[in-house]
């Protein structure tokens, strides 16, 4: 597993290890940016001991990734690492350039190398959907919808997508993909739309909307999204891509209205309460107007759907942030930015 530390990464471990029937060993490589944190899978080194080890590698060191994948004969590569968030791409583009698509091919090279035409492996790529561009009112992303990136990070996402493909064309490496919707639930970073205005609202802070609000997105819980990779890493077809999609679009400005709604009723508060804090803000340059998923492929193929509809996932994201203040205090102080110093000497 590759960004194991990351929202997703750590999720799909979880899920793996408690519904997945796994059988094996994981061995999560993960740089810790700022972006990951070890300690959110504490209590699945507890209750998995040596089945689970964490080593702090870049996927752009060549060296460190061969001697692990010597070291532990790893079979199979579930690769999450990558610069993830959109804003941070538009400000620093240089990070997203490196991890996400030189580390991807330095990661497949030493699979090449390392695998030498072995057909008993799996390098399964997760990427996104931001790499079809972005849709009118009408129409969806199919599998076989032309890329149209229009941010550093779809463009890194999608360059990367193509190098993998390459290397199941060129090389016949045994490779699998996914685009996936955006998704939301615990252990998110608390810097993408659910986890901000969430945060923001119990703070009582501002509840910044980019534009007019109308840009719309697909959302799925995350869950459903590591039950998808799962499905595909278990059975899907070598060399194919997958969507996979929650078929749940919201605007953003009815999303966090909703959201405003569910966590006045949790936290006791006057039903606008929190919709009084919604502060309109200027757009993101280049922001794709709607992104929209079919996911027939994934659901015909390989018997995958969605579990968790909207309210409950929302419910349960918002219910689990309420729980884990601790979670998110660490990251907001810096605190668990110290102990990976503590622990791993210094920071990425
Ligand atoms: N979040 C979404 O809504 C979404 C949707 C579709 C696809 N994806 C994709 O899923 C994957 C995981 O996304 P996420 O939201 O969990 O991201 P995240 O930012 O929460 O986590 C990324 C993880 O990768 C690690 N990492 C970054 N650079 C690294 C490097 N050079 N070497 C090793 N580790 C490194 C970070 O430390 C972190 O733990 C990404 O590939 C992303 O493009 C995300």
């Amino acid at each position: 597993m590759t960004g194991g530390a990351g929202f997703i990464g750590s999720n799909f471990i979880r899920f793996i290890f408690q519904s997945g029937g796994f059988k094996g060993r994981v061995i999560n490589i993960d740089k810790l940016t700022y972006a990951g944190n070890a300690e959110s899978l504490a209590d699945v080194q507890a209750a998995q001991g040596d089945r689970y080890v964490f080593e702090r590698i870049d996927i752009c060191d060549f060296d460190a990734v061969k001697n692990c994948l010597v070291k532990y004969d790893v079979d199979c590569i579930v690769h999450f690492a990558a610069e993830s968030h959109v804003d941070r791409s538009i400000h620093g583009p240089a990070e997203f350039i490196q991890t996400n698509i030189v580390g991807t091919f330095n990661l497949l090279e030493v699979c090449r190398q390392v695998w030498n035409g072995r057909n008993d492996v799996l390098f399964h790529h997760v990427s996104t959907d931001e790499v079809f561009g972005s849709l009118g009112a009408e129409g969806y992303f199919y599998e076989t919808t032309p890329y149209d990136p229009r941010s550093p990070y779809s463009a890194s996402k999608a360059s990367s997508d193509h190098i993998v493909n390459a290397y199941f064309h060129t090389y016949g490496m045994d490779i699998t993909m996914s685009n996936c919707t955006n998704n939301y639930g615990p252990y998110q970073f608390p810097e993408k739309l659910i986890p901000v205005m969430l945060l923001n609202m119990l703070e009582d802070k501002p509840l910044p909307v980019y534009g007019d609000g109308m840009n719309i997105r697909d959302w799925l819980y995350v869950i459903d999204h590591c039950s998808g990779i799962w499905a595909i890493v278990c059975g899907g077809r070598l060399g194919e891509t997958y969507n996979i999609g929650g078929e749940n679009e919201w605007t953003n400005i009815d999303l966090v209205n909703r959201m405003c709604e569910l966590t006045a009723e949790k936290t006791g508060k006057d039903k606008d309460h929190y919709k009084k804090l919604i502060t309109y803000v200027k757009d993101r340059p280049g922001h794709d107007r709607r992104y929209a998923i079919k996911c027939d492929k994934i659901k015909n193929e390989l018997g995958w759907k969605q579990s968790v509809t909207f309210d409950a996932g929302l419910s349960l994201t918002i219910d689990w942030y309420l729980n884990n203040q601790a979670w998110t205090d660490s990251i907001k102080s810096g605190e668990y930015l110290r102990w990976v110093d503590k622990n791993y000497g210094g920071r990425a």
